[in-house]
């Protein structure tokens, strides 16, 4: 556990020196080279020349030439620690003029040759396996050392008095596992050093003979410390911290990992209250035993601060509360308690010092400060990591607190009693961590009205309401990671300068945000899961247009979640256009859209009076139907005529003159539109008529005709597929030649008919005449129903009755 725990801490402490380092010696241009962890055995070649980091901690490297970093010539920092190495020849860094850091601790080290290195700033030697001291003449020339970490286990005088005229800022001494003996040379305080550290040999019993009351350090650290005996026994340690007493540089004193008993841990306290140190650190603590209460004596101290970090308590049975007493009525005024299973603390029995308490992970509960009257000194209070539960409760303790600024109750599992009314902040207070809690939004409720700085982070608030009062000094507010599902409006929070709502359920950010919080200077609203539709372009347009410091992760944070093929989209890359967003301008364009093409229509029908084309639509199509449904029979007697004839004006006179009276001497009954005229209907429609109710169609064919009548039956025949199996209803007489070309390109059914079928030829001279109308009489060779005669007569009538109006 230990060694895990020191391992850690090792890695921490590299990590940060090389953090520290690097920001020391940096010029901006370093090039790092980390190979930590690589199982190496050598120093790798493919190191680039430039480097200036070089970073081969914890790998298996064994030796160390000069042929393995000859060509590293900018090397400033070179970190070996973690490794193999038995011995080494400092010569090999004679070509690395630039070296300044060396770190070759916890290697296997036992030799080392010497070499003038006049330029490093850190050298460390500690936790290796060297006998003596390692340290050379040449070392007294290291004028820049500020650092220098050794390890032995035997001290000789001498060694040291060679560095002794150094001013080196820290010192860490080592003493190896097989240290024996039981002095400590005096000459380790006459080390010219600010901070010295001296790591003492693990598992074994403190024997030594330390004398610090001659140590020129200002800052002094002891690590493992390991010891049972009970007080009143003659105790080395013991003996150590008394001649600190003597000490009048001393100000900082630190223990790490100390193994021992309550009652000396105690003692421990009680020796270095009456020293010189100011600032007191006891970190890693293992007790057990038990604990005799005593008086503890607080007068004549120079004790500023007491820090005890990682306690773990072994006793099993312990008077806490005599210990709590102890800690509660000392006269200091920063005291921390963190990582011990203290479960209380008590009142200071009188107006107590204390400005700065830090008790966080521990195992504090909401008794803590109860009624307490004398804290009134008191401005920090950190109670992060405890079992605090009630709200109200320690709310009501802050109430005595006059001076208190921060208080940090983060990380308990604080909640609000939803019927308490009770809410008894101090007034002074001016900034608190509420964060990683199980608050609701009733804890708006209840809030420090002086407040500036609030963190509510990681709590379970729904929403924030609108009517918060009293809340007018609050220019931080963190309420990040909850269940908000808008950004608030601060109209109750006017100073609010900084805003963090990022990792809510934010899903259409009202715009009111940017009107009412003018003052705001920081939003931070990432990771939401935004719905990328309309409502959303606002905020988009607004989140861009303010400046990019005021809006801290714009847009790396800010993405869509929802519809689905928005998923991951930056809200930054997310535009809708205005036409889909906006309601009344989609009706409105639609609406244009459709007069626009209502009214093209309708010029469109009256241009080519499609109306008159759609009625004979009509009227052919229910002709059609009527002819399809009804027998031939039928069909046949309600034929009236033996033929109609069509034709052009400009041949009406051979018509009237040559035609009619050839035919209707034989009594065939003839069809013209305008002899048989119904009234009440149109041209067309008395041609259709005429058609329906003839057997045959003659057409009079002429230039004249192609040109102003085909096209009154090109529709109609084309609809009755009359060119095709009707066409022996068709009979062409063809009075002048029409040539190809002045029949309109269009009329290819008239071409086709043409082209294809025997039509009847006037002919011009005379004599042909009768054969001429012969063949037409054969061609029209029907015989009339008798009925349909009737009706045809009555119909003739009728017509003959109509015209003489
Ligand atoms: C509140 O405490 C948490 C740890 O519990 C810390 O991360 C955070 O920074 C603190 N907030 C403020 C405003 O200091």
């Amino acid at each position: 556990m230990t060694k895990t725990y020191s391992i850690v801490f090792h890695l921490i402490i590299i990590f940060m020196l090389i953090v520290k380092i690097r920001t020391l010696l940096s010029d901006g241009s370093d090039v790092l080279a980390d190979r930590s962890n690589r199982t190496l055995i050598h120093i790798p070649k493919d190191l680039p020349p430039s480097t200036t980091i070089l970073n081969v901690s914890h790998n298996y490297i064994s030796e160390l030439w000069a042929s393995d970093i000859l060509s590293l010539s900018k090397l400033k920092i070179l970190i070996m620690s973690h490794n193999r190495i038995q011995n080494l020849d400092i010569s090999v860094f004679r070509f690395n003029q630039e070296l300044e850091y060396l770190d070759l601790s916890h290697n296997k080290l036992e030799t080392i040759s010497c070499h003038s290195t006049a330029n490093l700033k850190h050298l460390d030697l500690s936790f290796n396996a060297f006998v003596f001291l390692p340290i050379c003449k040449e070392f007294g020339n290291m004028s820049q050392l500020e650092f220098l970490g050794l390890s032995a286990s035997q001290l000789q005088k001498s060694r040291l008095l060679s560095i002794s005229h150094l001013h080196i800022s820290k010192v860490l001494l080592v003493l190896g596992d097989s240290y024996g003996e039981k002095e400590i040379p005096d000459s380790l305080q006459d080390l010219n050093t600010e901070s010295l550290h001296i790591v003492f040999p693990l598992g074994k019993e403190f024997h030594f003979n330390l004398d610090v009351s001659i140590s020129q350090a200002v800052s002094l650290e002891l690590s493992n410390i390991q010891y049972v005996l009970e007080d009143g026994g003659a105790c080395s340690f013991q003996n150590a911290l008394r001649k600190l007493q003597k000490n009048p540089r001393l100000s900082n004193l630190t223990l790490n990992n100390i193994d021992t008993t309550w009652n000396s841990f105690m003692m421990i306290l009680q020796l270095v209250w009456h020293t010189g140190v100011e600032y007191f650190s006891i970190k890693n603590v293992k007790l057990q035993g038990w604990f005799h209460p005593r008086e503890f004596n607080y007068s004549d101290t120079s004790l500023k601060s007491l820090t005890i970090h990682q306690v773990v308590n072994n006793a099993y049975s312990l008077e806490q509360n005599s210990i709590y007493k102890i800690f509660a009525n000392m006269n200091i005024q920063h005291f921390t308690v963190s990582g011990t299973p203290m479960v209380h603390m008590l009142c200071p029995l009188q107006t107590s010092p204390f400005l700065y308490l830090d008790f966080s992970n521990n195992l504090l509960t909401d008794m803590i400060f109860k009624d307490c009257g004398n804290l009134t000194k008191l401005e920090t209070l950190i109670l992060q990591m405890n079992q605090l539960q009630e709200f109200t409760k320690i709310v009501y303790m802050t109430k005595k607190m006059k001076s208190l600024q921060l208080l940090d109750i983060s990380q308990n599992s604080l909640r609000i009693d939803e019927n308490e009314g009770n809410c008894s902040w101090t007034e002074s207070l001016s900034s608190l961590n509420l964060s990683s809690n199980i608050l609701t939004e009733s804890v708006f409720r209840c809030l420090p009205p002086r407040v500036k700085v609030l963190d509510l982070h990681s709590n379970r608030i729904r929403s924030i309401p609108r009517d918060v009062n009293n809340l007018e000094a609050l220019q931080v507010l963190n309420v990040a990671s909850n269940f908000l599902t808008n950004l608030p409006g601060c109209g109750a929070f006017s100073s609010l300068s900084a805003l963090i709502i990022d990792y809510n359920s934010i899903s259409s950010p009202s715009v009111d945000f940017f009107q009412s919080c003018q003052n705001i200077r920081s939003v931070k609203a990432g990771n939401n899961p935004f719905q990328c539709t309309c409502e959303l372009r606002e905020f988009v347009q607004r989140m861009g247009q303010v400046s990019r410091e005021v809006v801290e992760d714009w847009p790396g944070s800010y993405q869509c979640d929802y519809p689905e093929s928005f998923k991951g989209t930056a809200l930054k890359d997310f535009h809708m256009s205005q036409l889909s967003c906006n309601t009344t301008l989609l009706i409105v364009t639609i609406v244009v859209i459709v007069l626009v093409l209502g009214s093209t229509t309708v010029m469109l029908c009256i241009y080519f009076d499609v109306l008159w084309y759609l009625r004979m639509m009509c009227h052919w199509t229910q002709t059609r139907q009527r002819a399809r449904n009804t027998p031939l029979a039928e069909l046949q007697r309600n034929l009236q005529f033996h033929a109609f004839i069509s034709y052009s004006e400009h041949d009406s006179a051979w018509v009237k003159s040559e035609l009619l009276p050839n035919l209707e001497k034989e009594n065939i009954r003839i069809c013209l539109h305008e002899r048989n005229f119904v009234p009440g209907k149109s041209i067309i429609e008395n041609i259709i008529n005429c058609i329906e109710k003839s057997y045959k169609s003659i057409f009079i064919l002429s230039p004249n005709f192609v040109q102003s009548e085909w096209c009154h039956y090109e529709l109609y025949f084309a609809h009755h597929n009359l060119f095709h199996k009707g066409s022996d209803n068709l009979i062409l007489i063809l009075l002048e030649p029409i040539p190809q070309y002045s029949i309109p390109n269009s009329y290819h059914k008239l071409k086709a008919l043409m082209a294809r079928r025997t039509y009847l030829e006037w002919p011009k001279e005379k004599r042909k005449h009768g054969l001429f109308w012969a063949s037409l009489r054969v061609s029209i060779n029907i015989k009339l129903t008798e009925q349909a005669k009737e009706v045809c007569h009555t119909q003739i009538q009728n017509i003959l009755t109509t015209s003489a109006f």
